[in-house]
Order: structure tokens, then sequence, then C-alpha cells
């Protein structure tokens, strides 16, 4: 092997194959607190009709101050410690939001200044809620093939910024975080990421999206007036094609991996809606104390969700070495993914 400059993708003839593992994790979440009940006190909805439709109890909300690259520091900050790697160590930044901090320069570039990782390669990467699970194949897939040694991984979303406060029926449905993960070689006898699906359907981009502020609608006092800078969504049609398509790709990716459903200790769905995740854990047949679930508290926090329940159910001890986990996930586009994982960093 030759050598190669820090964070340079190696050239075809240098690649070598090897397992990935995650080697560190961290999370973010804003200290302020949106109960349903204050909901109740901006549109015409209710504590029950929330809890009943979604799980939803409260979610967390940014402060004005705070923006996408706040968030996604801080959770990356934490993964770094967990994973006992020093910024200059990082090459490659990949922060999954469709809430960046500008419409450019991508959001990882800004992380990347606020961590000091100054010899990382820095993008973004827009697929909602499956970003995590994109973003995680790449830097696999990157790390995999020898380019890269370390990967920060992030998912950060201030999805309170693109509510529209007047839409009742989304506005209650999100919440403000991020999730990170260090992505490097296995340690000998890991098998790490075992296996991923990622797939999309273009032909439904409408059922949800933000309308205007892109090149199709610049924006304009017009698309203001129209309140079209805000996140819009067919709920009722989303619910269904992510039920299908969460359980399709978790069935697939068992399934590329060998690994039977009953030997998954943990499933961490995106964190979309309790009935989605009921539904999913009855067509698979896998209860549901054995998936990891945080909706009640955070809502909906599209790319962030994944790496957030992550985190959280390792650090309370939930998920142990050798546990064979499954993450699942589905957003708009659509896109939608799963990977299989056999946890364990030492
Ligand atoms: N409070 C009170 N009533 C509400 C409401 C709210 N926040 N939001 C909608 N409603 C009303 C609707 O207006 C409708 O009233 P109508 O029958 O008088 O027209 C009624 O509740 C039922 O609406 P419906 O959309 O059929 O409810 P639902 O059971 O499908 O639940 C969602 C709505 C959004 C919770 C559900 O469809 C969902 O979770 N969809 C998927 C969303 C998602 O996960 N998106 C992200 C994917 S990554």
């Amino acid at each position: 092997m030759t050598s190669q400059a820090p964070g340079r993708i190696a050239s075809a003839a240098d690649r070598t194959v090897c397992r990935v593992a995650v080697m560190g994790w961290g999370s973010y979440a804003p200290a302020r607190v949106l109960t349903n009940r204050d909901l109740e006190r901006m549109v015409a909805t209710t504590h029950e009709w929330i809890v009943e439709r979604t799980g939803m109890r409260e979610r967390r909300v940014a402060a004005e101050h705070e923006a996408t690259s706040d968030l996604a520091t801080l959770a990356a900050q934490r993964a770094l410690q967990t994973a006992n790697v020093a910024p200059a160590e990082v090459d490659m930044i990949l922060v999954a939001t469709i809430t960046p901090d500008y419409p450019f320069p991508n959001t990882a570039c800004l992380v990347q200044s606020r961590l000091g990782c100054s010899r990382a390669f820095c993008f973004g990467l827009e697929a909602a809620c499956s970003g995590f699970l994109y973003g995680m194949e790449i830097a696999r897939a990157a790390v995999a093939t020898g380019g890269v040694r370390t990967a920060l991984v992030i998912g950060a979303e201030k999805m309170t910024s693109i509510l529209d406060w007047q839409d009742r029926t989304t506005c209650v449905l999100f919440g403000d975080g991020a999730g990170a993960v260090v992505l490097q070689p296995a340690p000998a006898g890991r098998r790490g990421i075992i296996s991923t699906v990622l797939g999309s359907d273009g032909s439904l981009a409408d059922l949800l999206m933000m309308p205007a502020g892109g090149s199709r609608h610049p924006a304009t006092a017009a698309t203001v007036a129209a309140r079209q800078h805000f996140l819009k969504m067919r709920g009722r049609e989303v619910f269904r094609h992510a039920v299908q398509h969460m359980c399709e790709a978790a069935r697939e990716a068992l399934s590329k991996a060998g690994v039977k459903i009953q030997d998954v200790r943990w499933i961490i769905p995106h964190q979309a809606n309790l009935r989605i995740i009921s539904a999913i854990s009855e067509r698979l047949g896998c209860p549901m104390d054995r998936f990891v679930v945080n909706v009640e508290r955070y809502g909906n926090t599209s790319a962030a969700s994944i790496g957030l329940a992550l985190d959280e159910a390792v650090r309370d001890g939930r998920i142990r070495d050798g546990d064979v986990v499954l993450m699942v996930a589905f957003g708009a586009g659509f896109t939608w993914g799963a990977t299989v994982l056999e946890w364990g960093a030492k």
C-alpha cells in the first residue's frame, strides 16, 4: 500500500476492503421542551389527539440562536469522545440534514471548523429522515475501501425552523436534535456493519416536501405570503408508504446479512410515529419490547432520529456488546434504508 495524503480517497489500485464498525456515538437535544399542552395553545389540537395518533408527548426546540451546525457539533464532540478520537484524526465529515444552516456552504464544513478537524473533507447529504443511514453507508464504503480511516457521520435537524406553526397537521409532529457516529475499521474479530440496503422513489416526491426556496421557486414575497417555505405533508399517504418500505428494507437487509429477525436484539426505527413503529413490529413479527422508541420525548427529528435513539440505548445499557441491531428508516423523496450491524467497539 502506498502512503497517501490524509483525508484523500485512495486510488483503485490501493484499495483493500475491510469490515467497518461504529466506534463512537453521541447525541444532543436542545434544552427547551415543547409539550402537547403548549401546542394546544398554538393550534387547534389536543394532547389526547397527538398521543393517540402519534405517541408523541413532547419534543425539543432549539433556541433562536442555535442552528443545525450547533446541534451537530455538540453531538459530534460526544461521538469523538466515546471513540477516543482527536479532531485531527478525522478524515471525512458528512452531515445529513434537510435544515442546513445555509443553502451553501454545506453544514459539515461549518462543523469541521468548530471541531477543528482540519484535515477532513466535508459534505452534506439530503435524504430527509433516511439521511443518517444513507450517510452511514457512504462512510462505511469509504472506510471499507481504505481511502478513509475515520469518518464522522452526523444527522442533525432544526425542524422547527421549517414548520408552519399554523398547520396543526404537521407542526405537532417534529422536533430538533442531532445524533452522530464515528466509523472506523472494525477491531479484529468484530463484524461491525454487516449489511445495508437503500432505496428511493422520486415519483412520490410531492407527498412530503418544501415547495419554495429552491431553484424551481426561489424565495419571493409571493412565496413567503403563500407559506411555501414550510414543510408540507400528506400524512395519511406517507404513513402507508413508510410502513411498507421500512418492512421491505428491513427484510432485505436481514436476508442480505443472513440474519433471522429472531436473532435481532434491538431494532432502531426512524421515530416518525408510534403507530408506524407498532405496524412494523406486527408485520415483522418482532415484539415492541425489542424496539428502541423515544418518539414520545422527541417527536420526529428527521435525519437525527436514529442517531439520537442509538446513543440513548447504548448509554443506558440496553444495547450491549455482541447485540445484533437493525436500523430502519423512511423519509421524504421518498427514501428508505435499513442496516444490520453487530454492536461492539472493543
Ligand atoms: N390535532 C387534531 N386534529 C388533527 C390534527 C391535530 N394536530 N392533525 C390532523 N387532525 C385532524 C385532521 O384534520 C382530520 O380531521 P377531519 O377528519 O375532520 O378532516 C383528522 O384529524 C384525521 O386526520 P388524518 O390525517 O387522517 O389522521 P391520521 O390518523 O392519518 O394521523 C398523522 C395523521 C400525520 C399523524 C399520520 O398520518 C402520520 O403520522 N403520517 C405519517 C407522517 C410521517 O411519519 N411523516 C414523516 C415520514 S418520515
